[in-house]
């Protein structure tokens, strides 16, 4: 039987897949949540004739919008989305973001930079009152180097350990680079510390997504969804 937070997951997953319009270039992003989306794009193309094209932001979302037979894209030959869709691991109450809690951050932060409207789809637990209160701070790091990387976030005051998988070896994302998960304690500006942690040398990206979601559709375990969006800073 489904979970109440995948209940809640699905129901706005679902209601932003309804409100995709026939022609529209979409970023794909990865997750529980936005496989259902991709079902009920799915469910639209076989019922309506919807049109559209994706662009993955990950290896297991590409395997599973091929294996739906959506229609895919390279960001390459697209250029520009009209709309990314992604969940998302914290969502504090300006809309900004921890993600990456499924290594796939960098490419997710490519595919919404591209997009014209960035709307993040996640349940009610997702939300909190600062970033960090629940969920470690994922980072990107190329592997040649990587103590290195991890001694200058933690000089940052970012306590962090390597990713690993249930064998031990260090988790490698699509790109081929490892994960370090970061306790992230109060911050009085997100951006500055996202613009100093994608300063230090073997950072690819860091899972802060300030200033960039447009909308978060929160649903409910009952079905119920409502959106928030970002306020004006
Ligand atoms: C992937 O790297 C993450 O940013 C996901 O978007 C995030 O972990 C949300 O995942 P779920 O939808 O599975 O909760």
């Amino acid at each position: 039987m489904i979970d109440q937070r995948s209940l809640g997951k699905r129901a706005a997953a679902r209601a932003v897949a309804d409100s995709v319009k026939t022609g529209q270039r979409l970023g794909l992003g990865t997750g529980s949540t936005v496989t259902f989306f991709l079902e009920r794009l799915a469910e639209r193309v076989a019922e309506e004739g919807l049109r559209i094209v994706g662009v993955p932001t990950s290896e297991p979302t590409s395997i599973r919008a091929r294996e739906l037979g959506l229609p895919l894209g390279s960001l390459d030959a697209i250029e520009s989305l009209d709309l990314a869709v992604d969940g998302a691991d914290e969502v504090d109450p300006q809309l900004d973001l921890i993600k990456g809690g499924g290594a796939a951050l960098t490419r997710e932060k490519i595919v919404a930079a591209a997009a014209a409207r960035f709307v993040v789809i996640v349940d009610e637990t997702k939300l909190v009152a600062r970033l960090g209160a629940s969920f470690r701070l994922p980072i990107e790091v190329l592997p040649f180097g990587w103590r290195q990387s991890s001694a200058r976030i933690a000089a940052l005051g970012l306590r962090n350990e390597l990713r690993r998988e249930a064998d031990s070896q260090p988790l490698r994302t699509d790109n081929g680079n490892y994960v370090l998960d970061a306790v992230l304690g109060p911050c009085e500006d997100l951006r500055a510390l996202e613009l100093e942690l994608d300063a230090i040398p073997g950072v690819l990206e860091c899972g802060l997504f300030v200033g960039m979601a447009d909308e978060a559709w929160i649903g409910g375990a009952d079905g119920s969804v409502r959106v928030i969006h970002r306020p004006t800073r």
